[in-house]
């Protein structure tokens, strides 16, 4: 699929048939996740994937806006002990969110759907995730991707809006 059409197609998909991800698109969404830009290539993340069992259902009622039927989720968490010193060290949250966008659209590329679930600044969420993940201190949770066969598909759609560019000489 072109890039082109993979960005404009990706839209948040939160209906998804009984069908599992298999291991090797898992494999490729951690592949497209982990080229991702990351300030001096700190590569500052960590992916928690959670098949369908116990642990899926505590992770999606961790926040109120993540109860979607998929049978995957990868949680997308920052590590602080790999990023950069103060006062840099929250360049992590965009390194991470560089890297959930980059399985977003590689999901749409495998035919597969996908929502990004915000965590990180919300300190209830990210204090459920870390209960039910047991996660060290040191693994923040920014996000979390539901994936899976989309049952809804919404349109693609272009949002571009000229007001919004500021051409500067
Ligand atoms: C940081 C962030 C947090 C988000 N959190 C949620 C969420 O908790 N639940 C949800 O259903 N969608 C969530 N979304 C998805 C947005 O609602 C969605 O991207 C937006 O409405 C635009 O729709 P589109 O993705 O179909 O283009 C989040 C997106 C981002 C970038």
């Amino acid at each position: 699929m072109e890039l082109k059409e993979a960005l404009l197609k990706r839209r948040s998909v939160r209906k998804y048939k009984d069908i599992p991800v298999s291991d090797e698109q898992i494999d490729e969404l951690l592949h497209a996740a982990m080229s991702g830009p990351s300030a001096c290539n700190k590569t500052p993340w960590e992916f928690y994937v959670v098949k369908n069992g116990p642990t899926l259902d505590s992770v999606k009622k961790s926040s109120l806006f993540s109860r979607f039927n998929s049978s995957l989720v990868i949680v997308v968490c920052g590590n602080t002990e790999r990023a950069l010193p103060a006062p840099i060290t929250e360049y992590w949250v965009q390194d991470c969110s560089a890297a959930i966008e980059n399985i977003l659209l590689r999901a749409v590329d495998l035919g597969l759907g996908a929502v990004w679930c915000g965590a990180y600044p919300q300190a209830r969420v990210g204090c459920n995730l870390k209960e039910c993940l047991t996660l060290p201190d040191s693994h923040i949770p920014l996000g979390i991707v539901h994936i899976g066969y989309p049952e809804d598909t919404p349109e693609p759609r272009d949002q571009y809006d000229p007001e919004r560019v500021h051409f500067v000489i």
